[in-house]
């Protein structure tokens, strides 16, 4: 029997999601370093199968190959110059990048003579554009199965550089293998394209990579000019970029779940076409983003309209085609996913596989050669057809089981029942054994509780930065300019002058002040009741609010109010508060885990205000709220000073969160 995991459903997803290096980075570094000679130390490599394949090939080759999964370490060590063996025997399992790089690197060896075995799927994928380069260069080629297949065995001669022409339309790995390799020929080498090549985006990677070792390849993207290099001794480290492609899945899990996923080290990746799935999911207003530090952060979209049909060409990341595909049947569009034909020949037909699993879910699923439309039921009706929980069958395909298991994360029902379940799961250890972990751990609070303060003037932009944030991160949002300003209405309603402190006094010990949430912003009652925004943001209120607010008797009612809030937000499961305020940080909570202070010049406060139709004595308030001797406007001693003043909304809220995030 088949084993299976049902996926539990949350809400939210809140931590961070710790990703594996990248495939794609971590093979072609090893095939590089083998190239380079010397000793070559990779940081953050992927241990899965596809990469311990590939250590195995180098080690069969001769190679020394030390692992060490928990340091995410690898180091790749060769005595001489060239390919230390002249004949081995290698499986090269299912894994498309070890079979296309280990098949043209051996070919630089003169005199070899290698055996390569696979996998089932392996029989079955393309190879002939490769093999037809370098029998051009003089290897020979005995077929064990199907002609221009694997297995196979194949005799080398070494490689005499010059021009070879390739056709990589069936997949781009035959090209990166033969221009890593070209780097060991005896001469230059000119690799020419003769029919195109899909998935550019790994070529790109491959160039770069070879760049970033110190190996000359000039190109226009269809001629390859590969400058020879002999292997030589040095020694050097090399990162790797965290895998892009297995980002896509929890970069797709807000935009299905809602709340935030924080992505670490993946800020600042360059290497990997893939990272561009992030801007594909902010161009269909699925997510927002923000860079904190090294980690860029992923969070639902704002609601904004979505189109009738999407349609979206994924032919340079194909690889996240899938992380889409799957979550097509909760998205409230139809989708068109094109080219995407060339998938059709991976681990398994993708296109024909994720059709044939949505359709157990989809109103219809219309498959073309190379694209593929999927109409959803509404969320309502998707609920209505499902009982029980629904087999995923995975055809032995990591990327079919993750995409569909971020899918079942999504609380269909509203009780938490599972709703999907994927068929051999251990099929992820290809690239990724600990997905369902990973996958479990952002569903558990594992943040603390953070409490922030904001405090600024008027106008500076604190409430939108506060309230924008507060979406963000899932954080209680409180503003105090609105706990003042009901409390000089409940005083002004009772006839309570701020000039009579015996009066205020006296009435404020009649307001029965409480808190509802509205969303996530906490607001405070009078009498049990929200004060509507029209009562207490008007000239009348503007004109009197400071003057209460001056008052220690006022602040000091409001004190221990304000205070109480952070228990407010624990209880009603908050990660944590965001309060906003003049004395936030420095009286109200002056050990608050994030202090910052929000300031602008006065003109762009005075634009600003005018913009939002506001006319208000902000420089009268503002001098008022500085001057007055109980808890005066101040910047904190120890807080952050953010001047707004020529910063856009979006960039002072990435200022803030990273200014949260880290501390
Ligand atoms: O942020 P706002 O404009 O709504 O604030 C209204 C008034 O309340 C403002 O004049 C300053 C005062 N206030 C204060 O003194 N302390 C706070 N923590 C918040 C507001």
């Amino acid at each position: 029997m088949k084993s299976e995991i049902s996926i539990k459903p949350f809400r939210e997803c809140r931590a961070a999601a710790a990703l594996p290096g990248s495939k794609s980075i971590t093979n072609r570094a090893m095939i590089l370093a083998a190239i380079a000679g010397g000793r070559t130390v990779l940081e953050g490599a992927l241990f899965s199968r596809d990469t311990l394949i590939m250590a195995d090939c180098l080690r069969k080759l001769g190679y020394m190959v030390h692992l060490d999964s928990d340091a995410k370490r690898i180091e790749i060590e060769s005595a001489g110059s060239g390919i230390p063996n002249s004949s081995a025997e290698m499986d090269v399992g299912n894994a498309g990048t070890v079979a296309r790089f280990v098949t043209a690197f051996v070919a630089l060896r003169k005199g070899g003579n290698y055996l390569f075995t696979c996998d089932g799927a392996m029989r079955a994928r393309p190879l002939k554009g490769l093999i037809d380069a370098l029998k051009s260069q003089g290897a020979t080629f005995e077929f064990l199965g199907e002609e221009n297949h694997f297995p196979f065995r194949m005799k080398t001669c070494g490689l005499h550089g010059g021009e070879i022409a390739i056709d990589a339309g069936e997949s781009s790995q035959m090209l990166s293998g033969l221009l890593m390799a070209a780097v060991g020929a005896d001469a230059p080498t000119t690799v020419k394209l003769s029919g195109g090549t899909v998935s550019k985006p790994f070529v790109k990677m491959t160039l770069s990579m070879m760049a970033q070792f110190g190996f000359e390849c000039p190109s226009d993207g269809e001629t390859f000019t590969v400058k020879p290099r002999k292997a030589g001794a040095g020694e050097r480290v090399y990162a790797i970029e965290p895998d892009a492609t297995a980002a896509s899945y929890f970069a797709t899990l807000p935009a299905v779940v809602g709340g935030v996923s924080e992505l670490p080290n993946f800020g600042g990746c360059a290497l990997q076409g893939d990272a561009a799935y992030v801007d594909v999911l902010k161009s269909l207003g699925l997510v927002k983003t923000a860079k904190v530090g090294d980690s860029l952060l992923v969070f639902g979209g704002d609601g904004a309209a979505f189109p009738e049909t999407a349609e979206v060409d994924f032919n340079d990341i194909s690889d996240t085609f899938l992380s889409l595909a799957a979550v097509a049947m909760l998205l409230p569009f139809k989708l068109k996913i094109t080219g995407i034909g060339h998938t059709r020949k991976q681990e398994t037909d993708r296109v024909a596989a994720v059709a044939r699993e949505l359709r157990k879910f989809c109103v219809s699923v219309e498959e073309g050669a190379g694209d593929i439309l999927i109409t959803p039921y509404t969320r309502a009706e998707l609920r209505e057809k499902l009982s029980g929980e629904t087999p995923v069958e995975t055809y032995d395909d990591h990327r079919i089981a993750m995409s569909f298991a971020i899918a079942g994360c999504v609380d269909i029902r509203g009780d938490g029942s599972p709703w999907i379940k994927i068929v051999n799961p251990e099929c992820t250890s290809k690239t990724w054994g600990e997905f369902f972990e990973v996958l479990y751990t952002v569903r558990e609070d594992s943040r603390k509780f953070r409490v922030v303060a904001i405090d600024g003037g008027a106008a500076v932009g604190k409430s939108s930065v506060s309230r924008e944030c507060s979406r963000i991160l899932r954080y209680m949002h409180v503003d105090t300019g609105a706990h003042y300003r009901t409390v000089a209405y409940g005083l002004l309603e009772r006839g309570a002058d701020s000039s009579d402190v015996a009066k205020v006094s006296e009435k404020l010990g009649c307001l029965e002040i409480g808190a509802e949430l509205e969303g996530n912003s906490a607001k405070i009652t009078l009498g049990g009741k929200i004060v509507p925004d029209s009562e207490i943001r008007n000239e009348r209120i503007n004109s009197k609010v400071a003057e209460y607010a001056s008052m220690p008797l006022v602040r000091e009612f409001l004190k221990n109010y304000q205070r109480s809030m952070a228990d407010f937000a624990r209880s009603h499961g908050f990660d944590g508060m965001i309060m906003e305020g003049r004395d936030i940080g420095s009286v109200i909570f002056p050990d608050a885990d994030t202090r910052i202070y929000l300031d602008a010049d006065e003109q762009t406060r005075a634009a600003r205000r005018a913009k939002e139709g506001i006319t208000d004595s902000i420089k009268k308030r503002d001098d008022l709220d500085k001057k007055r001797k109980t808890a005066p406007l101040v910047c904190p001693e120890g807080a952050l000073r953010i001047d707004t003043s020529h910063m856009t909304k979006d960039e002072v809220v990435e200022r803030t969160l990273s200014a949260i995030l880290e501390s």
